[in-house]
């Protein structure tokens, strides 16, 4: 099986298969063990599942990374009398794994778990980083912990069912690892992405690994992860979810590499290479740009943003990271309507 290693409180590996059922099997078999999973994915694994395995079935999507879905699950597992020897293994998308690490976590003051990742987002970003989390009716991922699994598994297979819009919006983190480190993916994207998949999923998890590696508990390198998150946080919130997360970076992307040409040195080929892998994608390019003022105020209230001055991750180069500081609203908007606003 082909592996990357993440170091972080405890080093784990993610591991490639084409056995997962089997994988699951062995998994839920040798340990008292909770699965944690959605219908639809619990409608292809429940078969093949040893009999004393507890299931948990939670809602589709977002929808489960509630307090109540939490405290539901939680209390499924009291009642079974799972003990701190346990293994909770999570199967989905990013809400799933994001939801899963957090009940363990919580659970016992914390017990084993395992991600299985489905979606591509979940496979490349959510399932990596030992970041988990739910939601409050305040905001998304108010209430979370750090708690790593002791293993990522990745079955590409899951992939041939993700609806084609949730596949290209996956890309868009595909293409910020190939902007913020391996700049070979931004090839292969040129290549042929669908033809490429496996190899960009397989690349992707590296730069993630990578980073997190360094740093675990978010300081100041892992913070590259964030490029073109800081205005695509803001569409996200502002399109109230209508776009996708993926749909929104791409546009925060755009957005970055003017702001990188314009103060960290980004040349312009360089700029608009961004579009170039972005268009190539498929993905959002243009957003109205009388809703300006709102995407300001949001990113200003952006968690990560503190002393309401706002800091972008930038690139001095392709693959060079750096940070552009006390940007004034007016260099902001300029960036904005150079790149995305219409
Ligand atoms: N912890 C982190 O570091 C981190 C990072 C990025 C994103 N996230 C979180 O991840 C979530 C987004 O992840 P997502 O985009 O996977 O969304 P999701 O988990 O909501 O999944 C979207 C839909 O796709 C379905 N699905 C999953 N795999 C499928 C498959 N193989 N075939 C068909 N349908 C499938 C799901 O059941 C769901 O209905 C958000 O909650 C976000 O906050 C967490």
């Amino acid at each position: 099986m082909k592996e990357i290693v993440v170091r972080s409180e405890k080093s784990y590996f993610v591991s490639f298969t084409d056995e997962i059922w089997k994988n699951i099997y062995k998994l839920t078999f040798e340990r008292k063990a909770v699965i944690v999973a959605p219908k639809s994915i619990l409608s292809i694994i429940g078969e093949s599942l040893p009999s004393s395995v507890l299931v948990i079935e939670v809602e589709e999507g977002e929808a489960q990374k509630s307090i109540s879905t939490f405290g539901k699950a939680l209390e499924k597992m009291a009642a079974a009398k799972l003990d701190r020897t346990c293994l909770i293994v999570g199967i989905g998308g990013g809400a799933t794994t994001d939801l899963t690490g957090f009940l363990a976590a919580s659970y016992l003051r914390g017990v084993d778990w395992v991600a299985i990742p489905t979606s591509l987002a979940g496979m490349v970003d959510a399932a990596i980083g030992g970041k988990t989390g739910l939601n409050l009716e305040a905001g998304k991922n108010l209430i979370g912990a750090f708690h790593s699994p002791i293993e990522v598994l990745i079955d590409y297979r899951f992939l041939t069912t993700l609806p084609d819009r949730d596949l290209k919006a996956g890309m868009a983190e595909v293409a910020k690892c190939g902007f913020i480190e391996d700049t070979e993916i931004l090839n292969l994207i040129d290549d042929d992405w669908h033809e490429n998949l496996n190899e960009l999923v397989y690349r992707s998890i590296a730069v993630k690994a990578k980073v997190v590696s360094s740093d675990f508990r978010e300081t100041d390198l892992r913070e590259i992860l964030n490029y073109g998150h800081t205005l695509g946080h803001a569409v996200e919130r502002h399109s109230k979810y209508s776009l996708r997360h993926g749909e929104s970076v791409a546009l925060g992307l755009r957005f970055a590499a003017e702001a990188s040409y314009q103060f960290s040195g980004l040349s312009t080929h360089e700029r608009d290479r961004h579009d170039q892998v972005l268009d190539a994608l498929g993905l959002n390019s243009k957003y109205p740009k009388v809703c300006w003022p709102e995407l300001l105020e949001i990113m200003r209230s952006d968690k990560k943003v503190r002393g309401g001055r706002i800091r972008l991750v930038t690139l001095s180069a392709l693959g060079k990271p750096t940070r552009a500081e006390n940007l004034c609203d007016e260099d902001l908007e300029r960036c904005f309507l150079e790149s995305i606003g219409e």
